[in-house]
């Protein structure tokens, strides 16, 4: 397992960790925390954007990798969609297979609508279903939603919008209590009472989990909802462009079938954007933690149909993936580590922060330590700091780390770490996008009528940094609001002429700006995916 030089660093993490236990590191000043991120942050490096050249969002800065997608053209250009054969006709549907799409179709399918999922690989492939941590809600007596949106707003910069966010940590206790009828196996004390814990940037215990899994759990939940009602799910089948209609409406998307390569047209009153991340865009070559499909589809699909985004230039690196093992690499290591106890510690066995700083500045700290400091500990793949997890048993009791986060503990054990006995190395790794596709408090697009979005896809709920558990909060919320309007909507919506003259046009554009990359978009799978698209 480890290196000699990683043990040798591992004897003066053990040396250190009593002292460590009787004081605390202190937070950092606002100030500091501004010089830190503006020096060490990702986000920060001007090589690592680009200019979106065409579209509502023109000349404003992304990821070089989503700038580029935007800067492409439709996989459609020069194909020939027969729009009048139409394979799916829907009141509303939801295109993305996740939490958010999940709960989206559940409160659309209770409006009354006929509604359809459309997933490019099976329901409950998502980033839902990786989240570990836990959701936050203000629920507990001592804690309110105001608290809740001072913290989030406070964490994210103060810019996330705040219609949004009033929206998120006001519907957040609701948004439990309907996990929880659901079936969501919650943990819970011997009275019931819902546990809950700190994370990164929270002035309160306000985070919800089934223990280290909880994201799996809401997922397994949600997704047996579907089934149970009996809502259609298109797997395997992605949306690769909105239909729009002669009345600037969206009627829909053209599917292709990701096993024959068919193209198939849905009509639709309303439609979802629900396709969550782009991890696995690996922005400045960073790791992921996002499941495998993280394209920022959605985002291209949105934006080539004309809805401006919102933050596309601020990435989330959680600061705790997996650095060693290798096999591993990039792998999340939940906050929830650091919540229960354990610190960040240098190769020396120093303590260089404060465990809760919000992620955007523990990403930036550690970055900072194994850089400028050279205080990391190498590893096959880069370097890393330790995260010192045996303090979590010393705090909490032998037996904690296997009741509160056995799979991490699982995860470890199949390389023959034991965490309970030995710190683990970690590094920041791509974990989420901040922006996306703007919308207003309902769920709506600003530019279309009848599209909507939520989950990963939207931008602004956040501001320029999301704190743990917002994320999972933020596709209950969004998206059974997304799934109600879009009923809603649906049942005023007329359809016009459908047609895709809106790809042409951005071709049209796209060559006017002198752009020709001569790839295409949406990416729909990775591109070490193994059948190339
Ligand atoms: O650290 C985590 O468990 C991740 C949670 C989140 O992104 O909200």
């Amino acid at each position: 397992m480890f290196t000699p030089e990683m043990l040798e660093s591992v004897k003066k993490v053990e040396a250190t960790r009593a002292a460590r236990m009787q004081t605390e590191p202190r937070r950092m000043t606002a100030e500091e925390k501004d010089t830190l991120l503006k020096a060490f942050h990702p986000d920060y490096r001007a090589d690592g954007f680009a200019e979106i050249k065409i579209g509502p969002n023109k000349g404003e800065k992304a990821p070089l990798e989503l700038a580029h997608l935007l800067n492409s053209n439709s996989r459609l250009l020069g194909e020939d969609i027969d729009l009048t054969k139409v394979d799916y006709d829907v009141d509303v549907l939801v295109i993305g297979g996740g939490g958010a799409g999940a709960s989206a179709a559940i409160e659309a399918d209770n409006a009354g609508a006929n509604v359809m999922i459309v997933t490019k690989l099976r329901i409950g492939d998502a980033n839902t279903m990786m989240a570990e941590g836990g959701i936050q809600a203000a629920d507990k007596p001592n804690d309110s939603p105001v608290q809740h949106y001072l913290d989030a707003f406070g964490g994210g910069h103060f810019a996330a919008r705040p219609e949004l966010l009033r929206r998120l940590v006001m519907e957040a206790p609701d948004a439990i209590k309907w996990l929880n009828e659901l079936g969501v196996m919650f943990d819970k004390d011997e009275d019931g009472n819902m546990v809950t814990t700190h994370g990164g940037g929270t002035s309160r215990k306000r985070m919800h989990a089934a223990k280290d899994y909880s994201g799996a759990e809401i997922m397994r939940t949600l997704r047996d909802e579907v089934i149970n009602r009996g809502i259609p799910v298109v797997d395997f089948t992605s949306a690769v462009e909105l239909i729009k209609d002669d009345r600037g409406q969206v009627a829909g998307a053209v599917l292709l079938n990701m096993e024959t390569d068919e193209y198939m047209v849905a009509r639709a009153k309303t439609v979802i954007i629900a396709t969550g991340g782009a991890g696995r865009l690996h922005y400045q070559n960073f790791p992921t933690s996002n499941h495998y499909g993280a394209t920022a589809d959605g985002l291209v699909m949105g934006y080539r149909a004309g809805a401006p985004l919102l933050y596309q230039d601020t990435i989330q690196y959680h600061p705790t993936g997996v650095a060693f093992p290798s096999q591993i690499f990039g792998a999340l290591v939940t906050e929830k580590v650091r919540s229960l106890g354990a610190m960040l510690v240098n190769v020396d066995g120093e303590a260089f922060m404060h465990p809760l700083e919000t992620r955007d500045v523990s990403a930036a700290s550690i970055i900072r330590e194994c850089s400028e400091r050279g205080k990391g500990v190498e590893t096959p793949l880069g370097s890393g700091v330790w995260l010192d997890t045996p303090m979590i048993e010393l705090i909490g009791g032998e037996g904690t780390i296997e009741k509160r986060i056995p799979a991490m503990l699982r995860m470890y054990l199949n390389y023959g770490i034991d965490m309970r006995k030995v710190p683990i190395l970690i590094y920041p790794t791509l974990h989420y996008q901040n922006g996306g596709l703007e919308i207003g408090g309902e769920g709506f697009t600003k530019t279309i009528p009848n599209l909507l979005v939520a989950g990963e896809a939207v931008g602004g709920i956040h501001g320029r940094n999301r704190l743990m558990g917002n994320s999972l909060l933020d596709i209950i919320v969004f998206g059974r609001n997304a799934g109600k309007a879009a009923a809603a909507k649906a049942k005023e919506i007329e359809l016009g002429a459908m047609n895709l003259d809106h790809i042409g046009a951005y071709a049209d554009e796209l060559e006017a700006a002198g752009v020709a990359t001569g790839d295409v978009s949406p990416l729909l799978l990775p591109k070490y995916a193994r059948k190339g698209r």
